[in-house]
């Protein structure tokens, strides 16, 4: 008799990341607040950085003394972090991620940065000599797993207490099959949030340029708009 074939992993499996914590450089403004305090909610150990320890420490208390979140310098977060995301604004990125590339060697880097610049037709995306954010990332961290997730989340969604289910998408790139799946893990930890996988690493300059679209609609509707991708 032929035996039931091996299941097939579908694309929407995600692996469990229980136990893992997130480190957030820069993780004292919007973004990384916002971001710290939705993997808090859903029970994962979260560090944030800053370039000053007490500035975290001051914003991990301000999310909640319930909540498992505790603040440290940019350093002793990346060191402490599985899964380290990257929310510092553009001008500071090469070299923070620079002066870390010892703490973050061997670690799952996720990169939201956007690099855009704001004039007064609006926002628009900047020529970045890599390619992308995430690219120069990849190339001052050759040690790190670099992903590029969370670039269209509304921090201001994140940090809303009103809001249960963030109505969007998380799009996910990288070349590590596996790095891309735990970060789809931890998008999808954020209620109404599904991440999805969004092709390799060298497509992410569009996602990141994307942003400047996203805030151009936001101004015109007074909106916080996301993507939702179809058939998926
Ligand atoms: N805001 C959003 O809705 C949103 C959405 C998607 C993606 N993003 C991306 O997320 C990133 C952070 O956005 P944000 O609005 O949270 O930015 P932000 O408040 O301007 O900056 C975040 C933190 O980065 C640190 N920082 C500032 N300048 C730095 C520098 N030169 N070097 C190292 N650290 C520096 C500061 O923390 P310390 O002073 O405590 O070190 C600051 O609190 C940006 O790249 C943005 O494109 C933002």
């Amino acid at each position: 008799m032929i035996g039931p074939m091996a299941e097939q992993n579908s694309p929407h499996d995600l692996p469990d990341i229980a136990g893992r914590t997130i480190a957030v450089l820069g993780g004292t403004g919007d973004q990384g607040r916002g971001l710290a305090r939705r993997f808090a909610l859903a029970g994962l150990d979260v560090v944030i950085g800053s370039r000053s320890a007490e500035r975290a420490q001051a914003a991990a208390d301000d999310l909640g003394a319930d909540l498992p979140v505790r603040g440290a310098d940019n350093a002793a977060a990346a060191a402490a972090g599985d899964i380290v995301i990257v929310a510092v604004p553009w001008e500071g990125h090469r070299e923070l991620l620079a002066s870390l590339e010892e703490e973050l060697a061997g670690k799952i880097v996720v990169d939201c940065v956007n690099p855009l610049g704001f004039d007064k037709k609006g926002p628009y995306a900047l020529p970045v000599e890599e390619g992308s954010a995430a690219q120069q990332a990849e190339a001052v961290l050759p040690r790190s797993r670099v992903v590029a997730a969370f670039h269209h989340v509304s921090a201001v969604v994140l940090l809303d207490p009103e809001v249960d289910r963030v109505d969007l998408d998380v799009l996910v790139l990288g070349d590590d099959r596996a790095a891309t799946d735990e970060v789809r893990a931890l998008a999808s930890s954020i209620g109404g949030v599904r991440g999805i996988y969004g092709g390799r690493l060298r497509n992410a300059h569009q996602v990141e340029a994307f942003t400047a679209n996203l805030i151009a609609i936001n101004r015109r509707y007074k909106a916080h708009a996301g993507l939702r991708i179809t058939d998926v």
